[in-house]
């Protein structure tokens, strides 16, 4: 079989595992897609740092939107980040020309998600962005795919291995907060700008996506309310161990009777809930539907290795051929999300 030839923008934490995913299990990865996955171009700011990882047989493009247009390029895998910007356009133009694209942008998805999932149906192109989500979790085809025969009536997590991090150490150790986000950074969860993180936007974008998945709304960020970790102070922990909870920044998207209700929070979390035990960058999602019940998914949320597999394992989707719509329902048949205030009730 022909093998699928990749372009990858963005060579950081996430591209660089995608590498080494893809040199690493080249024979595995072709069985399970029926085709090989071949590497063939890379667009980075900086050509010359040294990743740890051979890129000298690659193509290089200075411009991450001249992946589109290469004609070795049949996927193009997005890592470079934010909402708008080269990530948008690159996204914008892979799909316009009928090229399947991935992405670990969940900025890029909970913004401008319905505009794309239309462009690609249109065009009979995949987009994927299950590391969009919880890093290695697999929420994204569970949502899809696995829970396809239900009706969800919530869905709410750890979505952000950065702020579980810091709320896990803080908790430990009882060191302050800025200490602790230095470390996060160091290790590879934190966003580029932190602050998307700690102050909740992160956990934002994922909720959008989840909610769009579970209820077929379109992705809107407009509708959440949104509050982050910021303020949090080792004395709250405590005190909230005192009274037998643990504090987690959760994302939560339920089924209301007057609509879909998202949000993102620092929750008092029973400690005997499955979602109090989830420590470090670990993340976590719980979903409750109509036929199967209650289920629960666990991993890391964030990190090379966890978002990178995720990444890989859309590129072996795509190899398969799968498609079906975006968000699990046509692009044109997702509902416009109704606005619930999170203090309306
Ligand atoms: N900054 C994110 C986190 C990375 O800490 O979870 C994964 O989306």
């Amino acid at each position: 079989d022909k093998p699928i030839k990749i372009g990858v923008a963005g060579l950081g934490t996430v591209g660089v595992g995608v590498v080494k995913i893809l040199a690493a299990h080249g024979d595995l990865l072709a069985a399970r897609g029926g085709a090989r996955l071949e590497l063939v171009a890379v667009s980075a700011r900086d050509r010359n740092r040294d990743r740890g990882v051979d890129l000298s047989a690659l193509a290089w493009c200075d411009n991450p939107v001249d992946l589109a247009a290469r004609d070795d390029v049949d996927v193009v895998v997005e890592l470079i980040g934010g909402s708008d910007g080269p990530a948008l356009a690159l996204a914008r133009e892979t799909l316009k020309r009928g090229k399947s694209f991935v992405t670990a942008n969940k900025a890029l998805i909970a913004h401008h998600g319905k505009e794309l999932a239309t462009l690609a149906e249109e065009k009979g192109a995949s987009l994927r962005f299950e590391a969009a989500v919880a890093g290695g979790i697999p929420i994204i085809k569970s949502l899809r795919e696995g829970l396809a025969a239900n009706a969800i009536t919530g869905v709410h997590g750890i979505l952000n291995g950065t702020c579980n991090y810091i709320l896990t150490r803080m908790e430990r150790e009882g060191l302050p907060f800025g200490e602790v986000l230095a470390d996060a950074q160091r290790i590879g969860y934190a966003e580029a700008d932190p602050s998307f993180d700690i102050d909740g936007i992160d956990t934002a974008h994922k909720t959008a996506i989840l909610a769009s998945l579970a209820f077929g709304t379109e992705p809107d960020m407009g509708n959440l309310a949104i509050e982050g970790i910021r303020t949090i102070a080792p004395v709250d922990i405590d005190y909230a161990a005192e009274l037998g909870f643990r504090i987690k920044l959760l994302g939560v998207a339920r089924q209301m009777e007057a609509g879909v209700e998202t949000r993102v929070y620092p929750a008092l979390v029973p400690l005997a809930a499955p979602l109090a035990q989830v420590m470090g960058g670990t993340n976590a999602v719980v979903v409750h539907a109509d036929f199967v019940g209650r289920t629960v998914y666990e991993g890391a949320g964030a990190g090379e290795g966890p978002t990178a597999s995720a990444v890989v394992a859309d590129l072996v989707d795509v190899a398969r051929g799968c498609g079906g719509p975006t968000f699990g329902i046509p692009a044109g048949s997702l509902k416009t999300a109704k606005a619930i205030p999170a203090d309306a009730h």
